[in-house]
């Protein structure tokens, strides 16, 4: 069982995406969390994540004990995650520990960009999330602040147009809905009422 859960950022995908993986008692991996940790290394290591050799060293040398890292989480982290993202050689890098990750049991909910249209093409279950811009941008402030994180309204509502335009507009694995997925859009939605849908949608696909 592999459940694909693709749609823009802060959208509600890995708050779902996680609940159904209980639900359901399949793994869960969020793969944002891996282009994140890309972006990350390779602004530590002083560089710039829209330079392919750099970005392609850090994702072949990358660790997965680190995708619990709380520097992933921030608007920052989102950037250069978007950046590395657009990069061939980095997605192809990040490919066979998502598909493998997808293939041990008892099965997986992925949430990400490209999971129903690239890495898991052959998933019974898609999903396509999605929720107004301002919506989104809403939520995202709340869960910075909730964290403790520093954060402004106007912006991450820039920032997160700025990366929809980038995910959406590139040459390889664009934002784009797989043509069987089904879409969920979550704007008059609270996370409770998003599950219940997608309970819901899951339960005819099966
Ligand atoms: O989902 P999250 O906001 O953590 O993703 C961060 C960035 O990683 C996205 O803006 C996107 O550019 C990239 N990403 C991707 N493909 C995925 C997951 C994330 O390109 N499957």
């Amino acid at each position: 069982m592999i459940i694909a859960i693709d749609g823009p950022a802060a959208a509600g995908k890995g708050t779902l995406a996680k609940r159904l993986a209980a639900h359901f008692g399949l793994n869960y991996l969020d793969t944002g969390s891996l282009y994140r940790a890309v972006g990350v290394a390779v602004l530590r290591s002083g560089g710039d994540p829209a330079d392919p050799p750099a970005a392609e060293a850090a994702a072949r040398a990358l660790d997965p004990a680190g995708l619990a890292d709380p520097a992933l989480r921030g608007e920052e982290a989102g950037g250069a995650a978007s950046k590395v993202a657009a990069i061939p050689g980095v997605r192809a890098a990040l490919l066979d520990f998502q598909r493998a990750y997808a293939a041990r049991a008892p099965g997986a909910v992925l949430d990400g960009r490209d999971i129903g249209t690239v890495v898991c093409p052959d998933a019974p279950v898609k999903l396509f999330v999605t929720a107004s811009l301002e919506r989104r941008a809403e939520r995202r402030l709340k869960e910075l602040l909730d964290k403790g994180l520093s954060a402004i309204g106007e912006r991450v509502l820039q920032e997160m147009k700025d990366r929809d335009a980038r995910d959406s507009a590139r040459s390889v694995a664009p934002l784009v809905p797989a043509a069987d997925a089904v879409l969920l859009d979550t704007s008059e939605m609270d996370a409770d009422a998003a599950f219940a849908a997608a309970v819901r949608i899951i339960s005819q696909r099966r």
